[in-house]
């Protein structure tokens, strides 16, 4: 079995948890970023590729589908290992799917049921309506409705426009609702949600960074053994927090490397590596600056430059873990979105930009994979960080590209255009530090932001390849514009533009042209994700 796959079933084995089977809708990830708020650990898994279902199962919820119940290619799952044996509440869909098969009726509604009803509670008894207000809003969205309920089962709730919004099977904890639990817009759906797995399946909810990082380290250390691994450090978030905690589990037999490909940010590689010696981690810094700027030479589409610096990326890393004798793995800081991204119901989505930097690295080194933040959405990864102790400097960095000011050099890439670009970096990342704000953290959305950076998903600088006309002193000059870059996001799948103080611009403009030479001219890049993207190639 591949390893990945193993991995992650084998920590489920020993953590309660609630199954989600995605058929394939827009939301389906919120119902798991909620359950994760109420420290109920849930996996998303594809209808079609439900995993063996162990005693640390809970519950089991059927999520909404962009698919009608009543086409011939609707998505369809033999529920009969979990409907009446576990507890089981299929939302939208789902909750249509159960009643199409067990003795009920879906039809095609005349108006889409779509946007904002209030529910009216039929049981004011039923545990899915603990705490939850009469008449309280919920959120639609489907073309089909029930026009007659599987055997057994009676309506608990109902709206204007719909009788049978939700429901309940008689003799087993079979729920069902019409209606989006795990939308905003439904005001008390995350107590719905909380009543299923709480109070109707038992989930205790102690799925805490603290309990996940004892979990985790005992199956770390069962799984590896006395083997030695490898890992890549990138500086960022995920890399970091994987590193920490296999150290903890593994200690001296963890190596990571951390390469300084010349495409840093100043004095990036320095004091990152500096940050990963004082944690203790077993580090290995390479400086091959020279060799990915060979490599660059004279390479100007965007997509060429990503290949040149993934590429010498795995030549160079490949040759330094040679030198580890007995490596036997390659640990890597995959993440929960990426997982689900690559196995959902539509398949991993089209590529627009090659990601990937270090795809065929497994292959090319023969090493078996350990991800151990596989499970993890990218709040939790920080919140795991903290609560390893990781300093928040390093916690709350924003996400940086593999290829690094490679992709923000548009054009080729030279040494002078890199000192450019890291001057004018440096004013700009430590001018939003320097700044106070009153708004939300970007890293955890429940706290107040440090600084201006902190409030931020995502910032950088961007040195375009134009020359402009400008007067310096007496004297006209003729120089690159810098565009700066702020955005915020809670994936980097969309983003909007930040809307910086003005008086904050001013002063990065002026220190910018003042102080880097070769730049007579500061822009604010005001366009959203879609339809421009973050990066600029
Ligand atoms: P875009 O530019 O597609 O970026 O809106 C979305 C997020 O991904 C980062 N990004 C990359 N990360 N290798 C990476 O590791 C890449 O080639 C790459 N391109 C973009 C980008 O910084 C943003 O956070």
């Amino acid at each position: 079995m591949d390893e990945k796959v193993y991995f992650c079933t084998k920590f489920s084995f020993m953590q309660e948890m609630i199954l989600i089977l995605d058929f394939g809708s827009q939301v389906t990830q919120l119902i798991g970023r909620r359950l994760r708020e109420l420290n109920v650990y849930c996996e998303i898994h594809p209808y079609n590729k439900i995993p063996v279902i162990g005693e640390n199962v809970k519950g089991v919820i059927l999520s909404g589908s962009p698919f009608s119940v009543r086409d011939e290619k609707a998505p369809f799952v033999d529920l009969s290992g979990i409907k009446g044996k576990l507890p089981l509440l299929g939302i939208c869909y789902g909750a249509q799917f159960i009643a199409q098969h067990f003795g009920g009726e879906v039809k095609g509604s005349v108006a889409r049921e779509y946007g904002r009803a209030q529910l009216h509670l039929l049981d004011l008894s039923s545990l899915m309506w603990l705490g939850v207000d009469d008449d309280s809003q919920v959120w639609m969205s489907h073309g089909d409705t029930i026009t007659k309920l599987p055997e057994n089962a009676r309506a608990i709730a109902c709206t204007d426009d719909v009788f049978f919004a939700a429901y309940k099977i008689d003799g087993e904890e079979t729920y069902a609702v019409q209606f989006h639990p795990e939308v905003f817009h439904t005001e008390d759906g995350k107590q719905m949600l909380e009543n299923f797995a709480i109070r109707i399946c038992g989930c205790k909810g102690d799925w805490t960074p603290d309990s996940f990082i004892d979990n985790t380290v005992a199956s770390l250390r069962q799984q590896l053994g006395d083997d030695k691994v490898i890992l890549g450090l990138s500086g960022g978030v995920d890399s970091t927090v994987a590193a920490v905690l296999l150290n903890k589990a593994i200690g001296k037999n963890l190596t990571c490397i951390f390469v300084d490909n010349g495409l840093l940010r100043k004095n990036e590689f320095e004091d990152v590596l500096d940050s990963y010696k004082e944690m203790g981690l077993n580090v290995i810094g390479v400086h091959s600056g020279h060799l990915f700027l060979e490599k660059l030479k004279g390479v100007t589409d965007p997509e060429a430059k990503r290949k040149a610096i993934g590429s010498t990326f795995i030549d160079v890393f490949d040759a330094e873990a040679q030198k580890i004798e007995g490596a036997r793995w390659l640990a890597q800081g995959t993440i929960y979105p990426d997982v689900i991204e690559s196995v959902s119901v539509n398949g991993p989505s089209c590529k627009i930009k090659s990601h990937h930097n270090v795809g065929g690295l497994p292959e090319k080194m023969n090493l078996k994979i350990v991800e151990p933040l596989r499970s993890l959405f990218k709040d939790e990864v920080r919140r795991v960080g903290r609560a390893l102790g990781i300093k928040r400097e390093l916690i709350g960095r924003h996400p940086f590209p593999g290829p690094s000011l490679g992709i923000r050099i548009l054009g080729e890439v030279t040494e002078e255009k890199l000192r450019i670009l890291r001057d004018a970096d440096d004013i700009f990342i430590k001018g939003l530090r320097n700044w106070p704000c009153e708004l939300p953290s970007a890293s955890y959305p429940n706290e107040m932001a440090d600084n201006l950076y902190d409030s931020i998903w995502q910032a950088g600088t961007i040195l375009l390849p134009v020359k402009s006309v400008g007067v310096m002193g007496d004297e006209r000059s003729y120089e690159y514009t810098i565009a700066l870059r702020a955005v915020i996001s809670t994936d980097g799948m969309t983003a909007d533009w930040v809307h910086l103080p003005y008086e904050f611009m001013a002063k990065v403009s002026n220190d910018i042209i003042n102080k880097v030479r070769g730049v007579n001219r500061v822009c604010y890049d005001i366009s959203s994700k879609p339809p421009a993207t973050i990066e600029w190639e």
